[in-house]
Order: structure tokens, then C-alpha cells, then sequence
């Protein structure tokens, strides 16, 4: 796939105008940072980011189903291995759910090994009544309330890269060292959501798949040479803001002789930085990952086609991602003007609902929510306009963490306002916990089975 122009360069971005970058005070520090990134390991390989491209090519055509997950911010501070599992159990529960509930391959890829870096809306913030520079993430400063944490270090992309080494170590080691072999499907149901109605809702699908699984056995189908049963490929992912790091990490194939940037599987240009001519735009069209470009209510039909035009021209199926996130109650007005754009330009696009981003709220004691009921809503406007535009709803875009966290309002548990104090954690923006999770998963099943019934969208 070479469509890389010849004038591009790793660091060809630093022409154009790069908007949420950090201005290094130490600009030698700055510069030793670059070069220990550039000398480091990559981080994935360029036939992983292939293979990932290729299962995205088949979201595209409608016979897979994307599910992308995990942190607004990773943190440094919750780092463990318990915090890594815990996570991995939701998504492999969550892809069970809607692999069962759907009967289509579930494509798995975390936000996760990577997503350290923040735009933010406004540069300063207001804590406890002092004015101090807004939380950019820890890959570019400490998040305490006061001056001297908020100070950018670029050392901080180094420690970024090795918290992500580990991270990566972790759920290669989970995901192919039999943990999530399909005979553990129960194993993955943590105690607190056991009991709750999702927990017994999801032991009753583990029970069902437990018995095809002895079915299959019992008809002579050798199950253990089976690799898929016991092995899964959960692929990492997050949003390509800080330049210095991606750069540092983009590296040449030897094989093919395309540059990959080999930070994560997959990348994703943010709402604030998806200009067509700014630096990351430029950035992410010569590097050859599966790319995903955040999309807002404001994005226009002429922005879809210049940002496929941009970042797919030779229009390579699973290429590029657009994750739309317009608001429980406009994207069935705002979407569809986009997805025509994409069909009129014969464009191969991955559609993806971020059901997140756009229904965020403040409550009157100062937390940052979101309501499970607008979450939900923001999906089924999404599927419904994109059944009727004829393309294909082919994943969601969530945040969520394996804890049991207080941070976003409703589910079956029926988190209130006045409980959020009990346990919210997130470093950035709230994050539905496991039994949300969980609840959502058999709700985006019901309607990609809806889908289904109304003879959704497939290829050839
Ligand atoms: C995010 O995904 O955390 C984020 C900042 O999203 P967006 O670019 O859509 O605002
Ligand atoms: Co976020």
C-alpha cells in the first residue's frame, strides 16, 4: 500500500500548524527525550497493524462488529496488574456478549498501552480556587492540584513508553497464555457483577457457550487443536496527540518498506486536532496503521470527504475509522449527511459510535457525568441512522474501567448524583464501571440483532 507521498517524512508535520502540543520549557531535555524514543524497541510490529487492518476491513463491509475500549486517560499512578486484568475481563466479557448475541466476529481493541495524552478545551483550570494549567495527561505532567506538577517534562514520553512496554507484556501474556481460552468464559464474570441481574444474564450465555463447546466435542471436533478457542488478539489503540512520541515511534517496515508508527495497532486523530491541513492530519497520512479520525456535531460532509481523501486516497478497506460523537439527541439529524459523503465519494469507511464525548455534563456539586440512558440513546440513534443511510454500524467507542467506580449516572444499578463521590476515580472523564459495561453490551447485542432481522447492510 504504498500511497505514503514521497516528500513525507516522520517529521515532515512540523511544516504545519500543530495544535495541542505542550511547549517544553527545557528544550534539550525535549530533544534527549526524541532521541531515547527514537532508539527504543517498537512497540508493535507492522504486520500486527496489517492484521488488524484486514479485520477492520471486514467491520467495513459489515460482517464484523468493532468494539474499542477503555480509559479516558491511563494513568501512572493506577498501575498494576490487577488494574490491567480487571479491564481485560470486561472487554472479553463485553465481546462475548455481543459475539454470542450477533453471531459475528467482534474485532477487540483497547484504549489502552498508550492513552496518556489530553486535549483539552481551555489551556487553564480552576482547582480548589487557584488558576493552574488544565490536566494534559501523564504522559506530559503530573495531575496534582499545584504549579510545579503542572510543569511539562518530556521525560515523561519516556516513562509513557515503558508503562506501555509493560502494559502491552501483559495482555500478550492474558491474552494468548490462557486467560481468555473460551472454556474460562466464567472466570471472566468479576464477583461483584456475579450477582447483579447483567452477572446472571451473562453466566447464562458463559452456560450456553460451555455447551456448544461440548457439543462440538461431542460431534469429534478436536477442540484443543482449535487455536481461535484459546487464544484472542485484543489490539491497543490510542489518540495520536503528542507528536514528539509518535514520531519517535514511527519506524520503517522491513518488509514492505512503509513507515508504521509503531506506538500502538491503531491511532486516532481527535475532535480538536482533525483539521486536513494541520500537523496531524499530515502526520497520520504517511504512516500505514489503521487510522481513526473523531468526528463532532460540528464536522461537515466536505470535512468527511477531505479527511478520506487525505488519509485513505488509495480507499483500503479497514484503513480508516471515523467515530462519530454528535450527542444522544442530534446524531440522527447530524450523521447522515456524513455518511453520505463517504458512500458519494465510494469511500470504504469503518463507522463507529462514540456514545461518550458529547453527552458529558456538570452537576451542581462539580462532578463531570454522563447518564447510561443517554449513552444507550446515542447508539440507537446511531444505528438507526445508519440502517437508513444503508451503511453499516460496524462498532462503539466507550470508556469504561474494570472498577467499581461512581463516575457515570444510571444502570441497572442506578448510580445517583448524590453517589458519586463514592468512588470517582478517573483522572479525566467518567468512565461507565464494570456492571455498566456489561448492561450496555447486551443492549448494543439486542440491536445489532435488530439489525440483522432488517437485513443489515453486508458486501460482497
Ligand atoms: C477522548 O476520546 O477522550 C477525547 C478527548 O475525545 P474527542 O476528541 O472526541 O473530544
Ligand atoms: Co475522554
Amino acid at each position: 500500500m504504498a500511497t505514503t507521498q514521497p516528500t513525507w517524512s516522520p517529521a515532515s508535520w512540523r511544516e504545519r500548524p500543530a495544535l495541542h502540543q505542550p511547549d517544553w520549557p527545557d528544550p534539550v531535555a525535549a530533544e534527549a527525550a526524541r532521541e531515547r524514543l527514537t532508539a527504543m524497541p517498537p512497540l508493535v510490529f507492522a504486520g500486527e497493524a496489517r492484521r488488524l487492518r484486514e479485520s477492520l476491513a471486514q467491520v467495513a463491509a459489515g460482517r464484523a462488529f468493532l468494539l474499542q475500549a477503555g480509559d479516558c486517560a491511563e494513568s501512572f499512578n493506577d498501575f498494576s496488574a490487577v488494574s490491567i486484568r480487571e479491564k481485560l475481563k470486561v472487554i472479553l466479557q463485553m465481546a462475548a456478549v455481543l459475539t454470542y448475541g450477533s453471531m459475528l466476529p467482534v474485532v477487540k481493541l483497547g484504549r489502552i498501552a498508550g492513552q496518556f495524552v489530553k486535549p483539552r478545551s481551555s489551556p487553564t483550570e480552576l482547582v480548589d480556587g487557584i488558576e493552574l494549567p488544565s490536566f494534559r495527561g501523564h504522559m506530559v505532567h503530573g495531575d496534582q492540584p499545584n504549579a510545579a506538577a503542572r510543569v511539562f517534562d518530556p521525560a515523561r514520553m519516556v516513562q509513557g513508553y515503558h508503562q506501555s512496554a509493560s502494559t502491552l507484556n501483559l495482555l500478550r501474556a492474558f491474552t494468548k497464555g490462557g486467560f481468555a481460552d473460551l472454556t474460562k468464559v466464567h472466570l471472566w464474570n468479576q464477583e461483584f457483577v456475579a450477582s447483579s441481574p447483567e452477572g446472571r444474564r451473562y453466566e447464562a450465555i458463559a452456560l450456553e457457550i460451555e455447551r456448544a463447546l461440548r457439543f462440538m466435542a461431542a460431534c469429534g471436533i478436536d477442540l484443543e487443536a482449535e487455536r481461535n478457542l484459546h487464544e484472542v488478539d485484543v489490539w491497543t489503540s490510542h489518540e495520536g496527540l503528542l507528536l514528539d512520541y509518535e514520531q519517535g515511534l514511527t519506524r520503517r517496515d522491513s518488509l514492505t518498506g512503509d513507515w508504521y508508527d509503531c506506538s500502538a495497532h491503531m491511532l486516532w486523530i481527535g475532535e480538536r486536532t482533525r483539521a486536513a491541513d494541520g500537523a496531524h492530519v499530515a502526520f497520520f497520512a504517511g504512516v500505514h496503521n489503521p487510522i481513526g479520525v473523531k468526528l463532532g456535531p460540528a464536522a461537515s460532509a466536505a470535512d468527511v470527504t477531505a479527511l478520506c481523501e487525505a488519509l485513505n486516497p488509495g480507499r483500503i478497506p479497514g484503513r480508516l475509522t471515523l467515530i462519530t460523537r454528535m450527542g444522544a439527541g442530534r446524531v440522527e439529524e447530524t450523521l447522515p449527511p456524513l455518511l453520505r459523503a463517504a458512500r458519494q465519494g465510494e469511500h470504504p469507511v469503518v463507522w463507529v459510535c462514540d456514545p461518550m464525548h458529547a453527552n458529558m455534563f456538570k452537576t451542581e456539586s462539580g462532578y463531570k457525568t454522563r447518564r447510561f440512558e443517554d449513552i444507550l440513546s446515542e447508539i440507537q440513534g446511531f444505528f438507526a441512522a445508519c440502517l437508513s443511510e444503508g451503511a453499516w454500524p460496524g462498532g462503539v467507542h466507550l470508556e469504561f474501567t474494570g472498577e467499581h467506580v461512581t463516575e457515570c449516572l444510571g444502570g441497572s444499578e442506578e448510580v445517583l448524583e448524590d453517589h458519586l463521590d463514592r468512588n470517582y476515580a478517573t483522572l479525566c472523564d467518567p468512565r461507565l464501571n464494570a456492571r455498566q459495561s456489561l448492561d450496555l453490551a447486551f443492549r448494543v447485542a439486542e440491536l445489532m440483532r435488530a439489525a440483522e432481522e432488517r437485513g443489515a447492510p453486508h458486501l460482497p
